[in-house]
């Protein structure tokens, strides 16, 4: 969603600002705004676009000071307009805001002040935290009871920092996160570890409605009765160099090409807490897996490779999904959720609702200081660095490659992952030589207003995923259908615009997919192949090498995902940074 950045130091505020933004970006890119605090004045610079383009309309030479607030949106409230770009200032300039998160009384606070003659510019839910900041603190001007007054009357989710004309930042979070990166001489106060780990590795984790205040170098950290809290620092360890492009265009064909090496490493996970996580699913009545977008299919694989292989008998459900599903949940439940980012709200509210209901949680998740790991009893992370594409790719491979291990370990090594990984890292590689193929293939879908993907058993997932990827990346419709459903209804569609892609290595369902292919076929459609071995039945075949059945998933994903971004491209698009999406989705 939004990130947001507070930084007070001895450092040149704008561009530190701005950097910050640069490395959370993923988050929202529909606007940027920072705001600078100067000799008692608070000045705002903001446009519509993402961090590079309005590099140049911040003007930063113009923006002096050491302390400062920024902001990149992903629209909730109102149109992607300048007005409704962050940060906000109340009526005056003394005080200016960056939120994230959704405030559910707004409307209500925003009657109330307008009555009491404050007026509003923006169409936003967030300029109301700055006007009730103003509110409290116009005559106290006590920043502290200020932010305690304003923080009392939110509801929602919220994570804010506000500056203040004194040079004071403050912040407060419910349910959104919020991050102290301490440095020598100063503070951040960040949606996002990767908003400060260029300046420190450490930080210091809020918990919902902590207040934290940055005056002259200090920072203090209080409840909402005005206590102050003790928070530990945590040492955070992300590689950085990770976040360049290096040789490639974009985040997203860099991190498609990372999962060989991502594979090579799985499983060198700390073995303890593997066997710690594995103890707790066998002793689980009843399991669950959770997940949204791509790590709901990894879910679905998950189920498929735990009820095969371990013969532990799983549900995977949607997460926005799963408090309409279960109430026989209790404490000989185990939830696992699995969660790239580990903030997804979706994902964290089914959580919360089960670890009420006595469940147990489980999570696997690529950042181990999320709020999603710190609230579940033992979380593995899938440790494949940070991912700034907004299409998951490389933490789709991490999280099977994590899933093989540890229903390896529940069925005492029956799938050999261990063993098999060297050939699988080849397979990989393998399918990354394919690039300039399936470049020409996504060239010659550049007109295509419907895709079909179609898959059978574990390769469905795959099928869903590919086209989640093409769908978000490219902008087509695409569908990820069950084959054996097609006769139930989806082949009324298929005529001979239709394009078809086949997941379908050999294995016990390949024969049957070739029998759908062919019925397809007769009604006109192109067809093409994802498979080990050819077919005359293909129109176009992408080969992919044969691998233990098990294992397909991992490799087949590849050529959903190379061809999802070179579509991206032959349409236009920024397969980095598609259109109303943003990577870490803390609203519901
Ligand atoms: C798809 C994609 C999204 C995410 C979903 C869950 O490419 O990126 O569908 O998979 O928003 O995100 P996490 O895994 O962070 O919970």
């Amino acid at each position: 969603m939004c990130s947001i950045i507070g930084y007070k130091g001895r450092l040149n505020v704008a561009s530190v600002l701005v950097d910050s933004l640069k490395r959370m970006e993923y988050r929202g890119y529909d606007s940027v705004g920072i705001a600078t605090i100067n000799n008692g004045k608070i000045l705002i610079k903001k446009d519509i676009g993402k961090v590079a383009d309005v590099n140049k309309s911040l003007d930063l030479g113009r923006m002096p000071g050491h302390t400062g607030i920024g902001h990149t949106r992903w629209a909730t409230h109102g149109d992607v307009t300048y007005k409704n770009a962050h940060p906000h200032y109340g009526c005056t300039d003394r005080i200016a805001i960056v939120h994230n998160g959704i405030i559910e009384n707004y409307k209500e606070l925003r009657e109330e002040l307008i009555f009491l003659g404050h007026t509003f510019v923006s169409d936003t839910d967030s300029e109301v935290i700055a006007h009730l900041l103003e509110r409290h603190y116009s005559g106290q001007k006590n920043i502290k009871k200020t932010v305690i007054e304003a923080c009392r009357r939110l509801k929602g989710t919220y994570a804010f920092v506000a500056a203040f004309e004194d040079g004071t930042i403050c912040g407060s979070r419910y349910d959104e996160p919020l991050i102290i990166g301490s440095v020598n001489n100063g503070y951040f106060i960040s949606s996002d570890v990767l908003g400060f780990l260029e300046y420190t590795d450490k930080a210091i984790f809020l918990d919902n409605r902590d207040i934290v205040i940055v005056d002259s170098e200090t920072c203090h950290i209080f409840d909402l009765d005005g206590n102050i809290v003790d928070r530990a620092i945590t040492k955070v360890a992300w590689e950085l160099a990770a976040i360049d492009k290096g040789k490639y265009a974009h985040h997203t064909l860099k991190e498609i090409h990372e999962q060989p090496n991502i594979v090579q490493k799985a499983g060198t996970q700390n073995l303890e807490k593997i066997e710690e996580f594995c103890n707790i699913v066998m002793n689980s009545k009843t399991l669950f897996l959770v997940g949204s977008g791509t790590s709901y299919h990894s879910a679905l694989i998950a189920k498929h490779i735990l009820s095969k292989f371990a013969k532990i008998r799983a549900e995977a459900i949607i997460s926005s999904e799963f408090q309409f599903a279960f109430d026989d949940i209790d404490n000989t439940s185990v939830i696992i959720a699995i969660s790239q980012s580990g903030e997804t709200a979706d994902v964290l509210q089914s959580v919360k609702a089960a670890k009420t209901m006595g469940a147990r949680i489980l999570s696997i998740v690529n950042n181990p200081t999320s709020s999603l790991a710190r609230i579940s009893d033992s979380s593995l992370s899938i440790d494949c660095g940070p991912e700034i594409g907004v299409a998951a790719t490389k933490s789709f491979t991490a999280q099977l490659s994590l899933i093989y291990t540890i229903v390896d370990r529940l069925c005492n090594g029956c799938l050999d992952f261990e063993a098999n990984k060297a050939f699988l890292v080849g397979a990989l590689r393998q399918v990354l030589d394919t690039e300039i193929q399936i470049h020409s293939i996504a060239e010659g879908l550049r007109d295509a207003r419907d895709i079909y993907i179609i898959g059978r058993s574990i390769h469905y997932a795959i099928a869903l995923e590919g086209a989640l990827k093409i769908k978000e990346l490219a902008y087509v419709h695409t569908e990820g259908i069950a084959a054996g459903e097609l006769k139930h209804g989806p082949l009324a569609l298929i005529d001979r615009n239709s394009y078809v892609l086949l997941v379908n290595p050999t294995d016990m369902a390949s024969e049957d997919n070739i029998a759908s292919a062919y019925e397809i076929k007769a009604r006109g459609a192109k067809i093409i192949g994802i498979s080990d071995r050819p077919n005359n039945v293909y129109d176009i075949f992408i080969k992919i090498p044969s691998v233990k059945s098990t294992f397909y998933p991992i490799i087949e994903v590849l050529p959903f995902q190379i061809l999802a971004y070179y579509l991206a491209l032959a349409k236009d698009a920024d397969p980095d940074y598609p259109r109303n999406l943003a990577k870490s989705v803390t609203v519901k």
